[in-house]
C-alpha cells in the first residue's frame, strides 16, 4: 500500500463506529498487512502480547483499554519486557475517545482525540515498510488532498469515458486545476466568506448531483467575467460572489464533466479539506500521477524532499545569494543592490514536473527578500522579484498545470508570511495572465525561446496563463543584465529503459555532433542543452541525475562534448541515494552536478558521510568522472599501459547453439558410455560458474585431435549441431565457423593453461571483484576474462578495493553489476613501478586470500563475498592486501575512495602523457 491508500483506509476507520475487539486487527489491515498475518495474530499463535493487547513483532504493541486508561495502558505497554523483547516499533493504547501512541525508538509521541488520529497517519508509516521524510509527516494535508482528489478523478472518468480520451484529456486537467485553485481560495480568504466555493456546490446542487456539473460551469464562467462586465454576463445571483480571477483558468470553455452521487460527495469531501495549509511543491509532487494512468499506483510516491532539491540549488545560486546577504550586513546600499540582483535572477527548469525546484527556488529567494526588506526596515515592501522568472518545460499536462499552480499558490502563502495576509489579499487577483511554464518536450523546445537571454528580443505577450498546448511560453521580456540558472532533475533513462520517441530525440538532438549518442542516458540531452544554451550567455546550470552518467564508457564519449569552450564543472555531489516514498524503495543512486561557462576559479565537492553529515571540499578541478582533478577521459587500449602487467584477454565464445556446453549430468554420461571422450571434457567457467559455483563443462577438441573426437558418436553428432547452426547463421562471420564444429568460434589466449578468472559481471553489494584461480586445463567462457600463466601478484593487485574503485569509476555498471573491461579498466589501471619486494609481498596476499577461502570449502564465491556474512579470516586478508598495494602506492593505506581515485587519476596523467608513452616505447625499442 503506498501512503495515499493509507491514508484513505484508516481516516474509513476512525470514521465507523469504535469496536474495540475489532479495532487492533482494523488498524493493522489499514497498514496493508495480509488476511493471514491478521489470521494468525487474532488466532493468537503469532500474538506475544503480555498484557492483554495484539503485538506484532518488530512492529506495533496494541492495547485498547476502558476509557480514561489510556495513559496508564500505554505506560504498561512501555514497561512490558514483550515491547522490547518483540522489538515494537511502536506502543498504541486507546480507549475509543483518547488515542496515545510512541515511537519506542525515538520516544517521539501522539496524545489525541480518537477521531484526529489519522490525522497522524505519517507517525505510523514505518509500520508499512516506508520510510518517512519530516515534511511529509507533517503533511498529512497533501496526502489528504491527493487521495480525495485521486477518487474524484477516477470517478469522474468512470462517468464520463469521453473526457479520458487524448483529445480531451487536457480539459480534464484544466478543470482538476480549476478545482484546486477554487478549494484553496475559498479557504484562504481570496475568495469571501467560508467555504464558498464547497457550500455553493452543496447546497446549489441537487443531492442526486443531477446538475452539479452546470453549478460549477457556472461558478467557473463567473470567474472569468470581469465585475464591471457582470451585468451583461447573464450570471445567476449566487455566481455573483465568486470574483473575477482571470490569468486564464476561467476564460476558455467552462465545460464540466457529469457528476455522479459519489462523485458529488467526494468533491465536497476534497473541499472540507482545510488547503489553507497546502505545501505546493509537495502535494504538486504527489498529486502528479492522478493523471497517469500507469503511474496512478504509485501515487504520491514521486515526492523529492526539499532537503534533496536544496541539495542541488544552495550550490547553484542560493549559497551565494546568503553570502552576499551577509557581507551587506547592514548596509543599506548593498542590501539593496542585492534585492535589485535578486529581481533579475531566472530560474529555468526544462523538466519541471509539478514546479517544485522552481516553488522551492522561489520560496527560498523570498526568504531572503524579506531579510533584506527587514534590515532596509522596508517589510511593507512589495516583493520585486517576478513569478514570471521561474520558468519551466514539462512534457505531460498535468503537471505543467499544476506546476503553475503551484507557483501562484507559494507567490500567495510568501505574501501571507511576509507581507501579511491583508496585503497577500489586496494584490492576489485578477491573477497575471502572463505563462511561464510550457508544455512541451524540452529536448525539442528552443530553451532560449521559454528563457530568453538578456538582452534579445523575444517579446511574446501573452494573455492566457493557462492557455494549452502552449509551444512557447509567452512572456514579455524586460530583464537587462539578469543571471539565469537552470536547474532540476530530468528522466534519466539508461539505454535499456529508453522508449523510441527517447532515442528520437538523442538522435535528433546529437545529429552531426557524436555518432555515440546511442550510448548516452536520455539526461544527456539535458547537460547538452544547457552548454547550448552556455553558448549565448554565461549561465550555469545543475542536475540531478544517476551516477551512471559519470562513470563507464558514457564519460570519454558524452563530456568532451559539454565540457568545452569554456564549460567546466564547478560544483558537484557525489554519490548518494535520491529515495521517494515507495515502500521499501531503496531509491536510485544519483549525483548532482553543476556546470557553467562563468569564471570560476575554486570548485566545490560535496559528499555525505557516513554518518549523514555533508562535507563541502573546495578544489581546483573537478573532472567528468567528479574526482578533483585535471580532465581526463579513460578510453580503452589494447595492451596494458604499465610494463610487466600481464595480459588479460576476453574469454572463449562458442556460437555453437549450446551443442558445445554440457552440464554435469550430459559430461557424466558420455564418459561413462565412453571413457576415452574424457580426454576431450573440461570444466567450464563464466561468471555464474565460478560464482555460484554451477558445474558446467565443454567439450575441447584441438583441430589435431578433430578426426579422433568424430569418432565418438555422443560427440560427431553435437558437432553436426554447431555445423547446422553456424552455417545458417545471421551473422557473416559466424558461417564460415561451420566448417570447424569441433571448437569454439573465437578462440583466445592459451585456454586450459594455469589461468586467473575475471567474471565480467559482479554485483555492485560485494566489497571486492571476485577473482580466482582456475583447475589446471579449464576454460573459460566469454562471460569471463582470463590471465595465463601470470605470476599470482596479478590476482592480488585485481582483488584490492583500489582496482575495484577503478573499475567501478572507468568501467561502470550496468543495472546493479559492475562491469569489468580489460582494455578499459585492466590495460588502463596505474600501478607504480613493483620491486621484486613489492612483487612477493603482493604474491603472498593474494595466496592468503586463497587459502583463507579455502578454509570454508565448500562455500561458493557468492557466499563467501555476501557482504552480510563474509568470514572474518577473509575480510581479514583483503584488508591485509589492501594494505600491502596500497603501502606501495602512498606509505600508508588511503582515507577514502576520492583519494584513491584522485591517486589513480594522477599516476594515469602521468603515465598517459605523451613524453612517458615515448619512454615506454624507446625501453621497449
Ligand atoms: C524525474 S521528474 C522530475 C520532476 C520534478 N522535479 C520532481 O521532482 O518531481 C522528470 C520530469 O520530466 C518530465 N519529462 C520527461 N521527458 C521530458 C521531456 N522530453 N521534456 C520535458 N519534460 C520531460 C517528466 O514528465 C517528469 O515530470
Amino acid at each position: 500500500m503506498n501512503a495515499v491508500e493509507i491514508e484513505e483506509a484508516i481516516s474509513l476507520l476512525a470514521d465507523q463506529a469504535f469496536d474495540a475487539a475489532e479495532f487492533p486487527y482494523a488498524f493493522l489491515e489499514s497498514f496493508g498487512n495480509k488476511a493471514a498475518t491478521i489470521k494468525r495474530l487474532r488466532s493468537g499463535n503469532s500474538n506475544k502480547s503480555d498484557v492483554g493487547g495484539v503485538l506484532q513483532t518488530n512492529n506495533i504493541h496494541m492495547l485498547v483499554c476502558g476509557e480514561g486508561e489510556v495513559t496508564a495502558s500505554l505506560d504498561a505497554l512501555r514497561g512490558s519486557l514483550a515491547t522490547t523483547k518483540a522489538k515494537a516499533k511502536f506502543i498504541l493504547a486507546t480507549d475509543g475517545v483518547e488515542f496515545e501512541a510512541e515511537n519506542t525508538a525515538s520516544g517521539e509521541t501522539v496524545a489525541c482525540d480518537y477521531a484526529k488520529f489519522p490525522d497522524h497517519f505519517g507517525f505510523f508509516l514505518a509500520l508499512a515498510g516506508i520510510s518517512t521524510v519530516k515534511e511529509i509527516r507533517n503533511s498529512a494535508i497533501d496526502i489528504k488532498a491527493t487521495g480525495r482528489l485521486n477518487r474524484l478523478y477516477i470517478e469522474l472518468l468512470k462517468n464520463n469515458p469521453g473526457w479520458s480520451t487524448p483529445e480531451r484529456r487536457h480539459d480534464m486537467n484544466h478543470f482538476m486545476a480549476r478545482l484546486i485553485f477554487c478549494f484553496f481560495a475559498e479557504d484562504t480568504d481570496i475568495f469571501l466568506g467560508d467555504d464558498l466555493f464547497t457550500s455553493t456546490v452543496e447546497q446549489m446542487s441537487d443531492s442526486k448531483s443531477a446538475n452539479t456539473h452546470e453549478i460549477i460551469s457556472e461558478t467557473f464562467r463567473a470567474m472569468g467575467v470581469k465585475v464591471a462586465d457582470r451585468p451583461n454576463a447573464d450570471l445567476p445571483r449566487w455566481a455573483n460572489g465568486f470574483p473575477y480571477v482571470n490569468g486564464g483558468l476561467f476564460t476558455s470553455n467552462v465545460d464540466v464533466p457529469k457528476f455522479s452521487r459519489i462523485a458529488r460527495k467526494y468533491l465536497l469531501h476534497a473541499g472540507r479539506l482545510d488547503w489553507q495549509q497546502i505545501n505546493p511543491d509537495i502535494f504538486g509532487s504527489m498529486i502528479q500521477a492522478v493523471a497517469d494512468d500507469e503511474e496512478r499506483g504509485s501515487l504520491g510516491m514521486h515526492y523529492t524532499s526539499v532537503e534533496n532539491i536544496l541539495k542541488l540549488l544552495n550550490p547553484l545560486f542560493l549559497d551565494d545569494l546568503r553570502e552576499q546577504l551577509a557581507e551587506a550586513g547592514e548596509s543599506k546600499v548593498k542590501l539593496l543592490n542585492l534585492r535589485k540582483r535578486m529581481a533579475k535572477i531566472r530560474i529555468f527548469d526544462p523538466a519541471c514536473g509539478s514546479g517544485n525546484f522552481l516553488v522551492i527556488a522561489y520560496k527560498q529567494m523570498r526568504e531572503i527578500e524579506y531579510e533584506i526588506n527587514k534590515r532596509r526596515i522596508e517589510t511593507n515592501q512589495r516583493s520585486e522579484i517576478p513569478l514570471t522568472n521561474f520558468r519551466g518545460i514539462e512534457l505531460r499536462d498535468f503537471p505543467a498545470e499544476i506546476a503553475r499552480l503551484a507557483l501562484i499558490i507559494a507567490e500567495f502563502q510568501c505574501d501571507v508570511i511576509y507581507r501579511g495576509q491583508q496585503d497577500a489579499l489586496a494584490e492576489f487577483l485578477p491573477l497575471n495572465a502572463m505563462n511561464w511554464i510550457t508544455q512541451g518536450n524540452a529536448l525539442r523546445v528552443d530553451w532560449l525561446s521559454v528563457c530568453p537571454p538578456t538582452g534579445t528580443g523575444v517579446k511574446l505577450i501573452g494573455d492566457d496563463l493557462f492557455s494549452t498546448p502552449l509551444d512557447q511560453a509567452e512572456i514579455e521580456f524586460e530583464n537587462e543584465g539578469g543571471e539565469t540558472y537552470i536547474c532540476g532533475n530530468p528522466p534519466y533513462a539508461g539505454l535499456s529503459s529508453q522508449g523510441k520517441e527517447q532515442k528520437d530525440d538523442l538522435e535528433v538532438l546529437f545529429e552531426g555532433v557524436t555518432k555515440y549518442w546511442k550510448s548516452f542516458d536520455y539526461v544527456s540531452g539535458w547537460l547538452f542543452k544547457s552548454k547550448k544554451y552556455m553558448e549565448h550567455v554565461g549561465c550555469a546550470a545543475a542536475f540531478v541525475t544517476t551516477n551512471s552518467i559519470c562513470q563507464g564508457q558514457q564519460v570519454p564519449m558524452m563530456w568532451p562534448i559539454v565540457l568545452k569552450d569554456s564549460v567546466a564543472i564547478n560544483f558537484a555531489h557525489s554519490s548518494f541515494k535520491w529515495s521517494n516514498l515507495a515502500a521499501r524503495n531503496a531509491g536510485v543512486t544519483v549525483v548532482i552536478i553543476g556546470i557553467t561557462n562563468r569564471a570560476c576559479l575554486k570548485k566545490k565537492l560535496y559528499s555525505i558521510k557516513k554518518d549523514g553529515e555533508t562535507t563541502e571540499r573546495l578544489v581546483n578541478e573537478l573532472n567528468a568522472y567528479l574526482i578533483p582533478t585535471k580532465n581526463q577521459y579513460i578510453t580503452p587500449v589494447s595492451k596494458p599501459y604499465n610494463k610487466g602487467k600481464s595480459e588479460m584477454v576476453w574469454g572463449n565464445k562458442p556460437v555453437d547453439g549450446g551443442s558445445l556446453i554440457l552440464s554435469s549430468e550430459e559430461a557424466n554420461k558420455i564418459i561413462k558410455d565412453e571413457p576415452a571422450t574424457s580426454a576431450f571434457i573440461r570444466p567450464y567457467f563464466g561468471s555464474e560458474e565460478y560464482i555460484r559455483g554451477k558445474q558446467r563443462f565443454c567439450i575441447w577438441v584441438k583441430d589435431e585431435e578433430r578426426g579422433i573426437a568424430e569418432k565418438f558418436e555422443a560427440f560427431s553428432s553435437r558437432f553436426q549441431q554447431v555445423k547446422k547452426m553456424r552455417a545458417s547463421s545471421k551473422a557473416k562471420e559466424t558461417r564460415p565457423a561451420a566448417e570447424y564444429p569441433h571448437r569454439f568460434r573465437q578462440i583466445q589466449g592459451n585456454p586450459g593453461e594455469l589461468a586467473i578468472i575475471i567474471p565480467i559481471h559482479t554485483s555492485e553489494n560485494r566489497h571486492y571483484l571476485p577473482v580466482g584461480l582456475l583447475p589446471y586445463g579449464s576454460i573459460i567462457s566469454n562471460a569471463a576474462y582470463g590471465i595465463y600463466n601470470a605470476p599470482i601478484w596479478n590476482m592480488s593487485i585485481i582483488a584490492s578495493s583500489l582496482h575495484l574503485v577503478w573499475i567501478a569509476t572507468v568501467c561502470g555498471k550496468i543495472k546493479t553489476d559492475f562491469r569489468y573491461s580489460n582494455t578499459l579498466g585492466w590495460n588502463t589501471f596505474p600501478i607504480p613501478k613493483l620491486t621484486e619486494k613489492n612483487k612477493d609481498d603482493l604474491s603472498k596476499s593474494a595466496e592468503d586470500i586463497l587459502l583463507a577461502r579455502e578454509t570454508h570449502f565448500p562455500a561458493t564465491i557468492a557466499d563467501l563475498y555476501n557482504p552480510d556474512t563474509m568470514p572474518d579470516n577473509l575480510r581479514y586478508a583483503h584488508k591485509r592486501n589492501d594494505e600491502v598495494l596500497e603501502r606501495i602506492y602512498i606509505g600508508r593505506r588511503f582515507k577514502n575512495d576520492t583519494e584513491r581515485l584522485e591517486k589513480l587519476f594522477d599516476l594515469y596523467t602521468k603515465m598517459t602523457s605523451s613524453e612517458t608513452k615515448l619512454n615506454v616505447k624507446k625501453a621497449q625499442g
